[in-house]
């Protein structure tokens, strides 16, 4: 377990320093570490309750905190004591060792003592912190002012579902096997899942996904049940040209193309993600027209031939996947919400001429914040005389926005909001 401490630790320093989670497991993975997946699981989970450690470890240092890497090592086992059912005489033991490994001075009886002493006062600790609402909800504050603002009836409930583990949702590959099939074949090896939406189904638990039947053949896609609305909102059928704009790594690429036979051209800005891209139409046996630009200047890629449908999957802040990627409330900054909702009327604005008479643009991203979602929406469109907006009656969602939800199935999915133009 140490050298899981150890990494884990090393991980969320490096998450504190800027940089995303994901990356960085990437890169690990790719050094074959043995111990990956407890490494995931302590790195993740530290992240998702960084709010509560660190507030908890303030009170526990008696002198000055100490430096970076070693308060990484104490809130990992801390993560440990509060969340796991480790032994807890493991996790200090084994953090102890661990502190000793990683060769600063004085942190092995630091860590001892820390630990210890938060085992010792747990109670009074935990109470102590009740009205302090970034250790109660592990967020940060100016993130939760913001969700109060614009969800004044709904920010408890997202910020518990954020803090939720997430399911493992699927996608049926269509063109390869039904939904039902995946649910025999999956079955007839043990694993239980449950439909959602058209094309859906969640894991009773999650499991590697190389390790499920039919990953290699293509038969699903990974994809959470909110993102797995955008196929059936843009409507694309058989014939159609299509944009999808923001494209890459392909998850509403490839089911567009699953549901219908289109000529779909997919343009991203980033050629490491259209790579991924093109593994994921290969691997689910599917073609696009797969451009490298910049949705902003579509001078540069666009035939001049007017589409039938455009997806604008616009990048955000991703604050609607917290509880697939909770590193990121501690790497985003309050100002990044306004830098990327003008750079989404940027996209939106440069896309619009691109659409037929009578075209459909459905305009997404995986965002909670009004500023990205009704409020861009409107900036760019309530003034246009040729666009309309479609009404979308979606479960669960209010105008368009779905907010992160754990509880039942039907709506186990991730923050998202969708808006679907009519170019009138
Ligand atoms: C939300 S992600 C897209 C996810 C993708 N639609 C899917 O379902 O797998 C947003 C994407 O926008 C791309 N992007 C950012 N700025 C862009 C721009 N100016 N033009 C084109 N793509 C851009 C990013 O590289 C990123 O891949």
């Amino acid at each position: 377990m140490e050298a899981a401490q150890r990494r884990a630790a090393a991980l969320v320093h490096e998450v504190l320093r800027g940089r995303s989670l994901a990356t960085l497991l990437g890169k690990a993975a790719r050094g074959g570490d043995s111990d990956a997946a407890l490494v995931q699981e302590l790195a993740y989970g530290s992240l998702r309750w960084w709010g509560r450690i660190e507030a908890l470890a303030r009170q526990l240092y008696h002198k000055k905190p100490p430096r970076a890497e070693i308060r990484c090592l104490i809130g990992v086992a801390l993560y440990q004591l509060l969340e796991t059912t480790a032994p807890e005489f493991a996790v200090v033991d084994q953090a102890v060792l661990a502190a000793n490994r990683a060769g600063f001075p004085g942190a092995k009886g630091l860590v001892n003592a820390v630990l210890r002493e938060f085992l010792r006062t747990r109670v009074p600790r935990l109470a102590a912190l009740a009205g302090d609402e970034v250790a109660r909800y592990s967020h940060p504050a100016w993130w939760i002012a913001r969700l109060k603002a614009d969800h004044p009836q709904a920010w408890q409930d997202i910020l518990e579902a954020d803090n939720a583990r997430p399911p493992l949702s699927l996608r049926a590959n269509r063109r390869r096997c039904s939904r039902e099939d995946l649910l025999a074949a999956f079955l007839a090896q043990g694993i239980l899942a449950s439909p959602v939406g058209e094309s859906g189904l969640i894991l009773a638990r999650p499991q590697p996904v190389a390790t499920l039947p039919g990953f290699v053949q293509g038969w699903f896609s990974v994809q959470d049940a909110g993102a797995q609305l955008a196929a059936p909102l843009l409507g694309a059928v058989s014939g159609m040209r299509v944009l999808d704009a923001c494209a890459a790594p392909g998850g509403k690429t490839t089911h567009l193309l699953e549901s219908a036979q289109l000529q779909l051209t997919a343009v991203d800005r980033e050629p490491g993600r259209l790579a991924r891209m093109h593994d994921n139409l290969a691997r689910l046996g599917l073609a696009a027209q797969v451009r490298a630009g910049d949705a902003r200047d579509p001078s540069a890629w666009w035939d001049g031939k007017p589409y039938d449908r455009i997806l604008v999957d616009a990048p955000c802040t991703s604050s609607g996947v917290l509880r697939r990627h909770p590193d990121i409330k501690w790497l985003r900054r309050e100002r990044d919400i306004e830098e990327l909702a003008s750079y989404q009327r940027e996209i939106a604005t440069a896309l619009w001429p691109l659409l037929a008479p009578g075209g459909r643009m459905l305009y997404a991203t995986c965002s909670v914040f009004r500023a990205e979602n009704a409020q861009s929406v409107d900036t760019v469109f309530s003034r246009r005389p040729d666009a309309r907006r479609i009404a979308l009656n979606l479960p669960g969602a209010h105008e368009g926005q779905l907010l992160p939800a754990a509880r039942e199935a039907a709506h186990n999915h991730d923050g998202f909001f969708y808006a679907l133009l009519e170019k009138t």
